[in-house]
């Protein structure tokens, strides 16, 4: 895929936070853009962004919203998926329904929209297909474990796909940001089993403050579009890219050199685990 030329680009979840930063900036290098909410009538995040409606949760949903898009721009260069959102509780807390709900936004809206647009780049001759995975997938992350399980599978996913897709030409890449500061803090849920837990309650309340506030004192969105943008460029993309802090990279360096139960004590220590019960 040429570098410099105008591309069709579909983003999921683009109502605000990194989805509505990666329109934006993608809109202004010169691209069409076309975004996705669940909500009938959202405003574009800018301008010229052609709003869809889409809920990835509905296989009915994707495939309408995706002909739309065919029929209206006749082709798709690159898909983004970056909607999603993440579930607070301990694993034991985490009921089956949970885990579904949560792989069902993050990991099987992805695989839904791949497999809506994969027939149109493989008919033109090739694409890009990019993931807005997390750190979460590299490390499990305390209280967050059904949310680090749909990034994981995403990027396990992902990783079959790269390989099943070279001889259509189409790339297949991973994002993986840091904390970031946008909705996701806000829209967060807990499970019902969390609300009630007394067992996990002042361990998990206390590492998803821990979490809220990195992500607050997180950089801008924009920073993971960055990173984006570059991907979608390239002419020769990496399988992934990173959008960490020096604190993360430092974690991940760690993650590398240490043995792993010494890296839990980082993490544990990080999250201020080990004290309370
Ligand atoms: N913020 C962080 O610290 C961080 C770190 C690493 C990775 N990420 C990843 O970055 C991506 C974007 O998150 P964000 O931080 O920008 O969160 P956000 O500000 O809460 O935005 C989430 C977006 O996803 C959309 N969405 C949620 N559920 C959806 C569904 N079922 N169908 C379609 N759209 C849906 C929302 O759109 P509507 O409500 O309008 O439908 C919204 O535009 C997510 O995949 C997240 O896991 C975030």
């Amino acid at each position: 895929m040429a570098s410099n030329t105008s591309k069709v680009i579909l983003v999921t979840g683009v109502s605000v936070g990194i989805g509505a930063a990666i329109a934006t900036r993608l809109l202004h290098a010169g691209h069409t853009v076309f975004g996705t909410s669940r909500k009938e009538g959202a405003q574009p995040p800018a301008a010229d962004v052609r709003m869809l409606v889409m809920d990835v949760r509905s296989g009915a949903s994707v495939a309408q919203a995706v002909a739309e898009m065919l029929n209206s721009a006749g082709r798709i260069d690159v898909l983004i998926n970056n909607a999603g959102f993440g579930i607070a509780a301990s694993v034991e807390d985490t009921l089956p329904d949970d885990m579904l709900r949560q792989m069902d936004t993050n990991f099987l809206g992805p695989l839904r929209v791949c497999q809506a647009v994969l027939p149109a780049m493989r008919a033109q001759g090739g694409g890009r297909i990019i993931q807005v995975s997390s750190l979460a997938a590299r490390i499990g992350i305390p209280f967050q474990g059904a949310y680090s399980a749909s990034k994981s599978a995403l990027e396990g996913m992902s990783e079959a796909l790269s390989l099943e897709m070279k001889p259509f030409g189409v790339d297949v890449v991973m994002i993986q940001p840091g904390d970031t500061k946008s909705n996701f803090t806000a829209s967060r849920e807990w499970t019902e089993s969390a609300k009630a837990s007394v067992a996990y309650a002042a361990r998990a309340r206390h590492a998803i403050e821990v979490m809220e506030k990195a992500e607050q004192a997180g950089p801008p969105a924009d920073k993971v579009a960055r990173v984006v943008e570059r991907a979608v460029n390239a002419a020769k993309p990496k399988l992934r890219y990173g959008s960490a802090s020096a604190m993360e990279l430092l974690a991940l360096f760690l993650q590398g050199v240490l043995p792993d139960r010494m890296f839990e004590g980082v993490i544990n220590s990080n999250y201020a685990l080990s004290k309370r019960k």
